[in-house]
């Protein structure tokens, strides 16, 4: 290219192509390297603590608990109630004991027109108009009954409020079940020590009946029987109070709540013996009687027998009565995994995806019962 040409040509391309200043300053600046402020063969490991989380400096470090659900239970309490040592004295239970081998336990006394009703019930052709107004002479009585009809064991889509047409549903068994345990409570409603604890009592055993025929739906053969067993399991407390109401002289008032707790060292040992002496002077099923002696020593007691289906009642009324004393209706529980519990494995119900769901709507089941 000639020396002319060459200007020219010089001139066009900074011209089109570099601005004649940046075309300095880029001619001008030096050529940096760059540095890594981190040494490659450091990356991989520095990279991994990078992106560890660290905790804000101002931030809390507790672990946060991740919520479980109401079967997996972490346990209630210690008991606040007091301690009374008359209550702790083992010659209580002795006396208790003594009275049963001597067929001198207190028989809950059955009001005249609940004795009747259940005697039209005993015979093979009765009609339920029969047993109608004699319920209704007890307003208590009748309450309770259009509780039950309302409940979510036997809520239809309507709102039941007249016994012909609400003990039809509930059923011979039922109804009868029902009178002893209603009869029972209102032994105490003039009690004013223990009157609010028969009701919880009562509550806790209501509770436990629909759950146990929830889950008898499913996993028994005979989930009437399993409400019946549930309604009946704890009957026991009742005969206990009644007999010590009859045996001590008790305090005019108190000023503490009293609740099962107080009891601790009296109910355990033998709520399930005097349960079965009642149901036995009720004449209450052998299955049911079983399941009441038993709902606490299924899987212990002498000659258990996975076999049988009386085991299997008892470990049914067991899993309802852990359900319900988890839920609040009860005494306290300690830490309880529904599904690792004996009365679980014994009815075979196992952990999955459908039966987390079946339990699963137990408590919404519950807080529709009516109240
Ligand atoms: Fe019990
Ligand atoms: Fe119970």
């Amino acid at each position: 290219m000639k020396e002319g040409l060459r200007d020219i040509w010089d001139s066009i391309y900074k011209y089109f192509f570099v601005s004649g200043k940046k075309a300095e300053e880029n001619q001008e600046r030096p050529v940096k390297h760059y540095q890594p402020v981190i040494d490659p063969a450091e990356l991989s490991d520095t990279a991994t603590k990078m992106f560890q989380a660290r905790p804000k400096e101002d931030a809390s470090t507790e672990k946060i608990e991740e919520e479980k659900p109401w079967w997996d239970f972490a346990g209630h309490a210690d008991s606040q109630a007091p301690v009374f040592d008359i209550l702790q004295d083992d010659r209580i239970v002795e006396e208790l004991n003594r009275k049963l081998d001597a067929d001198e336990f207190p028989v809950i006394e059955i009001p005249s027109n609940v004795m009747k009703a259940m005697n039209i019930l005993d015979k093979r052709d009765f009609e339920y108009v029969e047993i109608t107004d004699l319920i209704r002479r007890s307003p208590a009585m009748a309450g309770e009954f259009i509780k039950a009809f309302n409940s979510a064991l036997y809520f239809r889509g309507e709102t039941i409020t007249d016994l012909k047409v609400g003990l039809p549903r509930l059923g011979k068994e039922n109804i009868k079940a029902m009178l002893y345990v209603y009869s029972s409570k209102m032994n105490f409603s003039s009690n004013v020590l223990f009157n609010t604890l028969a009701k919880q009592i009562v509550e806790h055993c209501y509770t436990t009946a629909l759950i146990a025929n929830y889950i008898g739906q499913d996993y028994y053969a005979n989930p009437e029987e399993a409400f019946i067993a549930g309604l009946l399991h704890d009957i026991g407390k009742l005969g206990i109070l009644k007999s010590l109401t009859e045996t001590y002289e008790m305090p005019e008032e108190i000023d503490f709540e009293m609740t099962e707790d107080v009891f601790d060292n009296i109910f355990p040992s033998i709520h399930e013996r005097a349960g079965e002496y009642l149901a036995g002077n009720w004449k209450i099923n052998d299955s049911i009687k079983f399941a009441i002696r038993h709902h606490h020593d299924f899987n212990t007691m002498e000659g258990a027998d996975p076999d049988m289906e009386e085991y299997h009642l008892s470990a049914l009324v067991n899993l309802s009565d852990s359900m319900a004393r988890i839920l609040g209706y009860g005494r306290r529980i300690s830490k309880t995994n529904i599904f690792e519990t004996e009365a679980a494995k014994t009815i075979s119900l196992e952990k999955n995806n459908h039966t987390i769901e079946f339990i699963g709507n137990i408590p919404a089941m519950l807080s529709t019962k009516a109240k």
